[in-house]
């Protein structure tokens, strides 16, 4: 399939890159968090409060699964954990191409700053623990892409771009024009 799916550190822009890229390349944008979240009827804080982390990764590894039936391509944007499931990154796989937008810690702590609606960074030193989670999912996430981007000096107009010329976006496009 050609999905073309976001995935990184909370913080790097999947979200909102995930917007951009669905309003360019005319594409349904589906937030794998929202889709937790409307699958639960409760937001990913309750989630994790109410029914633990594993009950959250299991329920995302349940949403790749439903959108692996359906044959539309779409932008998929992904929560910062989904990938560390050996599972889920088998089903990203099977869903498309898999961009990891690549961001040190520095830049996700002046992204997010002080964020009440993540329950990972509920902690005393949240700079300290974006730092130390970054250090152990870094390699989780190479792994798990096709297409590695770094987004620290990248605005999201750049981000698009490239991001559409590594999925062949535009040649795709060209092709259509010659065939005329
Ligand atoms: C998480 C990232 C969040 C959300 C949940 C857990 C993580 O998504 O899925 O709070 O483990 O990194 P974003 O990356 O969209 O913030």
């Amino acid at each position: 399939m050609r999905n073309i799916i976001l995935i990184g550190f909370m913080g790097c822009g999947k979200s909102t890159l995930g917007i951009k890229l669905s309003f360019k390349m005319r594409r349904m944008l589906v937030d794998t968090d929202k889709l937790v979240e409307q699958e639960a009827g409760c937001s990913i804080s309750e989630i994790f409060e109410n029914e633990g982390e594993e009950a959250f990764r299991a329920r995302e590894t349940d949403c790749l699964k439903k959108l692996l039936q359906s044959r539309q391509e779409r932008i998929i944007s992904t929560g910062g954990g989904l990938p560390l499931r050996e599972e889920n990154r088998a089903l990203l796989h099977k869903l498309g191409k898999v961009i990891y937008l690549r961001t040190k810690p520095e830049t996700v702590w002046e992204r997010l700053g002080p964020d009440n609606n993540r329950p990972l960074l509920q902690v005393p030193d949240p700079q300290a623990k974006i730092e130390e989670m970054l250090a152990e999912r870094g390699p989780i996430y190479e792994e798990a892409a096709d297409v590695i981007i770094d987004t620290d000096d990248r605005d999201l107009e750049e981000l698009s771009k490239i991001i559409m010329l590594r999925s062949g976006f535009y040649s795709g496009k060209r092709k259509k024009y010659r065939s005329k």
